[in-house]
């Protein structure tokens, strides 16, 4: 199984920490790429503190060719983890430039010192969003690319067009996208999670937030949806389950060459309100909310058909909503103010 090491890129933030957890209990060798500019080296503290051993750590930027030069150089690296990147997706409607500098100007030289060195295996992070506004669901991969409604939206698309591409450009490649859809959860010892800076954008850790005493209550962001009780449906993942799938994935991509599309979810909607309810059941603790307006560029309902990945993969996500809100609740309660209160 080992035949190199495996490169992941913004290893030090919240699924990237996972994931570098998951791949050392496999027993792969691992070299993390991470600016932390959006998360900690704490992280991979405690990922070697569970792994019983640490990767290798390099502080640096994926725009930085020289330097992942001289990564490439420096370690035998077979596979690459591409997590890197800003995900924010307010931020990227005011400052698209750096969404596009970072998420595919960072993409691009990624891929230059890839295929300089030689490396030509990549599993990258995608999203949903890329398929833009569908009005039937289950999302599936034979359907087109749409429309993202937002830069850090098209931002994704567009790294998935370059690596389409790349690798039809050359056959040597082997290229994963691997399409989320809404990671939640946390490892289940509660050393590493979900750390956002600031508000959180996201429903779950704005919960978590809540019911720690940081913030006064959930706003529910519309509940007139055409949905069972108004509010906004999605397919929460489990990050363990979703770590996992990235594992199946490098296993399919050291058979075969070109580029899989594949998406990452359990395959059943829950909405804002159900996600609330399994949250106080998990956690015993109520969590107040308002109803507000719908929040801009939101869609009423979201989630995969999870065939392909079963199927190509042989993958499926296995942990419930319950498990993810025990998860993350235990990961928020023994660090109420994530990786900076010790
Ligand atoms: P995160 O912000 O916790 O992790 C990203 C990591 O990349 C951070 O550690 C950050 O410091 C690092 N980073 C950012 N720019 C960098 C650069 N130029 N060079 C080196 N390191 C850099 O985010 P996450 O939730 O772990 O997401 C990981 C990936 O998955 C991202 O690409 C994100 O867009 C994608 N994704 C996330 C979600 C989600 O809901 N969390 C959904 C779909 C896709
Ligand atoms: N929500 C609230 N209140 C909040 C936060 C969220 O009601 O404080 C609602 C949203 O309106 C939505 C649901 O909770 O109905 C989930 O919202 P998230 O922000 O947690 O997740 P999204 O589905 O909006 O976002 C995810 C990823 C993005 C990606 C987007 C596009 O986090 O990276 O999907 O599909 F771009």
């Amino acid at each position: 199984m080992n035949d190199g090491m495996v490169l992941v890129t913004g290893g030090a933030g919240y699924i990237g920490s996972h994931m570098v957890l998951a791949l050392l209990e496999a027993g792969h060798e691992v070299v993390v790429l991470d600016n932390f500019a959006n998360s900690s080296p704490v992280a991979l503290e405690r990922v070697a503190r569970l792994a019983g051993r640490a990767p290798r750590c390099v502080e640096g930027d994926i725009r930085d060719r020289p330097l992942l030069d001289r990564l490439f150089h420096e370690h035998a690296i077979a596979d690459v983890l591409h997590f890197a990147g800003l995900k924010a997706v307010g931020e990227s409607v005011a400052n698209p430039l750096a969404y596009y500098e970072h998420n595919v100007g960072g993409t691009v030289t990624l891929c230059q010192a890839m295929a300089a060195a030689g490396v030509k295996r990549v599993v990258f992070s995608s999203s949903a969003t890329v398929y833009g506004e569908v009005a039937e669901m289950p999302l599936h991969e034979g359907l087109p690319a749409g429309t993202p409604s937002n830069p850090y939206g098209r931002s994704k698309l567009m790294v998935e067009q370059v690596l389409t591409d790349l690798a039809a450009s050359d056959d040597e490649w082997s290229v994963a996208l691997l399409r989320y859809f809404n990671p939640v959860g946390a490892h289940p010892s509660g050393e590493i999670g979900e750390d956002p800076l600031g508000i959180p954008n996201n429903l779950v850790p704005f919960i978590t937030q809540v019911a720690v005493g940081r913030r006064e209550r959930l706003q529910v962001f519309g509940d007139d949806y055409p949905t069972r009780d108004g509010t906004g449906v999605r397919d929460y993942i489990h990050v363990q389950d979703l770590v996992h799938g990235h594992l199946a994935a490098l296993e399919v991509l050291r058979e075969r060459r070109g580029v899989g599309v594949w998406n990452l979810g359990t395959g059943r909607g829950y909405s804002v309100l159900e996600v609330v309810e399994a949250f106080e059941r998990a956690s015993g603790r109520r969590i107040p909310y308002t109803i507000a307006p719908r929040r801009p560029g939101d869609v009423a309902e979201c989630w995969t058909d999870p065939s392909r990945a079963r199927q190509e993969l042989g993958w499926a996500a296995e942990l419930g909503i319950a498990r993810m809100m025990a998860d993350a609740w235990r990961w928020q309660q023994r660090n109420p103010n994530g990786y900076r209160n010790m």
